[in-house]
C-alpha cells in the first residue's frame, strides 16, 4: 500500500479507532441506558471478539495503510481482560516511514489508577478520561451506577504522575443535567494540573437509537464558550492537525486550553479521518453507519495480508459517510432508515 489512501471525498485515513469490549460498568443515559443494558442485554460472547492477534495483525495493514493513530475504545477498554498485553504488541508497530504511533484509550477512568503504571510500561502514550460533573451527586446520577467522582480525579493524578500525558478530559453537556457543572470543571481542571489536563466539552449527539437524544438536550458549544469566557476569557488556537474533532481555545491568561467538540453545530466530516473497527472486527466508516464490512470473516476465513489489505483499501475510497453533515436531511426521514450503530459498540 502507497499510504496515500484517500476516500470518495479526499479524505485520507490516519486514525483506527479500535473497540476492545463492548462492555462497560457505567451506564451513562446518553450511552447505555440502564433500562435497555440491563444485565441480561446480548453482550457479544467471548468467541465473538478478535483476539489480541487478529486485532495487531489488522492495526498493522492498516498503519501500513497510512494511519498514525490508535485508540482503544469499548465500552470501557480497560474491562478487556489483559488490555495492555495488546498495547505491548500495538506498541511495536511502525509507520512506514519508522515513527511510532500515537496510541492511546479512551476510558472512564474506573480502573485507571489502578491500571496505568502498567498501561504506560506497556507503551501506551496517553490517555483521555470520560468526566461529565466533578460534583459527586451529578456525576454518581449521570454514571448511574453510584460511581464517586473522587475515584476518577484518582485515576487521572495517577495517570499524570505515570507520564500518560498529555490528558483530555471529556465531559459531554446535556442541557438541563450538567451544564451548570461547566464552569466548575473548567475553574478545576485549569487550577489543578498547570495547564496539563485538556478539558473538552461535548455536544450529546444522536449515536445509536437507544439514548433517547433530542435537540433540546443539547447546550451549542458557542453556549459552552460564552459560559467559561464571561469567567475565564477565552480566544482562539490554531488546530493541531486536520481532521481533529475539538476546536481549540486558550484562556488568555495562559492557564492552558479548553476543546469543544461540536458534532451537532458545526459538523466536522469534510476532514474526518477515523475509521472505527468493532469489538467484533467489523469496519466502520462512520459513527452513525448502520453497517460495517466484517474483516473478521476474511481474518478467520484464510485471507492473506495483501487481500486483507487490498480489502481495506476498497473500502476506504469507496467511503462517502457524512452523517453530521446531512443530519437534518436525515432526521426528516422517517421509519425508512436502518438501525445506527450503538455508542457502546462502536466506542465512540
Ligand atoms: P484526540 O486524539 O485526543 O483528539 O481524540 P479524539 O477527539 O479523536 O477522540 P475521543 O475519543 O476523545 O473523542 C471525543 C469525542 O468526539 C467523543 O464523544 C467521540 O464520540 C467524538 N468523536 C470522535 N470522533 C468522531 C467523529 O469522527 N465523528 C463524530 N461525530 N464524533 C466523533
Ligand atoms: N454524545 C456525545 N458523546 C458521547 N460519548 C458517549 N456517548 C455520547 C453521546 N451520545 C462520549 C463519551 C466518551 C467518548 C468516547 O464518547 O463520554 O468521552
Ligand atoms: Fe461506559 Fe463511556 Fe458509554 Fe459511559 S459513555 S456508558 S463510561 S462506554
Ligand atoms: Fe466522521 Fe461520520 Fe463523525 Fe462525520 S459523522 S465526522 S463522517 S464519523
Amino acid at each position: 500500500p502507497s499510504g496515500l489512501l484517500s476516500d470518495r471525498l479526499g479524505r485520507p485515513l490516519h486514525d483506527l479507532r479500535i473497540s476492545v469490549t463492548d462492555r462497560c460498568n457505567f451506564r451513562c443515559s446518553y450511552c447505555m441506558p440502564k433500562e435497555i443494558f440491563t444485565n441480561d442485554y446480548g453482550f457479544l460472547p467471548q468467541s465473538s471478539l478478535l483476539s489480541f492477534e487478529e486485532i495487531t495483525r489488522l492495526a498493522r495493514l492498516f498503519v501500513a495503510h497510512g494511519v498514525h493513530k490508535l485508540r482503544l475504545t469499548g465500552g470501557e477498554p480497560l474491562l478487556r481482560k489483559n488490555v495492555e498485553t495488546l498495547i505491548a504488541m500495538l506498541s511495536e508497530l511502525r509507520t512506514p516511514d519508522g515513527q511510532p504511533l500515537d496510541l492511546t484509550l479512551t476510558t472512564n477512568a474506573t480502573l485507571l489508577a489502578r491500571k496505568a503504571q502498567a498501561l504506560k510500561d506497556a507503551g501506551l502514550k496517553r490517555v483521555t478520561v470520560s468526566l461529565d460533573a466533578l460534583d459527586d451527586a451529578v456525576f454518581r446520577r449521570m454514571n448511574d451506577v453510584d460511581f464517586p467522582v473522587a475515584e476518577v480525579l484518582a485515576g487521572i493524578e495517577e495517570a499524570r504522575r505515570v507520564g500518560l500525558g498529555p490528558i483530555k478530559v471529556n465531559m459531554v453537556v446535556k442541557r438541563g443535567t450538567n451544564d451548570h457543572e461547566i464552569v466548575p470543571m473548567a475553574r478545576w481542571f485549569r487550577e489543578h494540573y498547570d495547564g496539563q489536563v485538556i478539558l473538552r466539552f461535548i455536544e450529546f449527539m444522536d449515536v445509536g437509537a437507544s439514548n433517547g437524544w433530542r435537540m433540546d438536550d443539547v447546550l451549542p458549544s458557542a453556549q459552552v464558550r460564552e459560559r467559561i469566557h464571561e469567567v475565564f476569557p477565552l480566544e482562539p488556537l490554531e488546530p493541531n492537525a486536520t481532521g481533529e474533532t475539538a476546536e481549540r481555545w486558550r484562556y488568555r491568561d495562559g492557564a492552558g486550553e479548553v476543546g469543544l467538540i461540536s458534532s451537532v453545530t458545526q459538523a466536522f466530516c469534510g476532514d474526518c479521518n477515523r475509521a472505527r473497527l468493532s469489538t467484533e472486527g467489523r469496519l466502520y466508516l462512520c459513527l452513525f453507519a448502520s453497517q460495517g464490512q466484517d474483516l473478521r470473516a476474511l481474518l478467520r476465513g484464510g485471507a492473506s495480508d495483501e487481500q486483507i489489505a487490498a480489502a481495506i483499501g476498497l473500502i476506504w475510497q469507496e467511503r462517502g459517510d457524512r452523517y453530521s453533515e446531512l443530519r437534518g436531511a436525515m432526521q426528516a426521514d422517517t421509519g425508512t432508515g436502518q438501525r445506527r450503530v450503538e455508542m457502546h459498540y462502536i466506542g465512540g
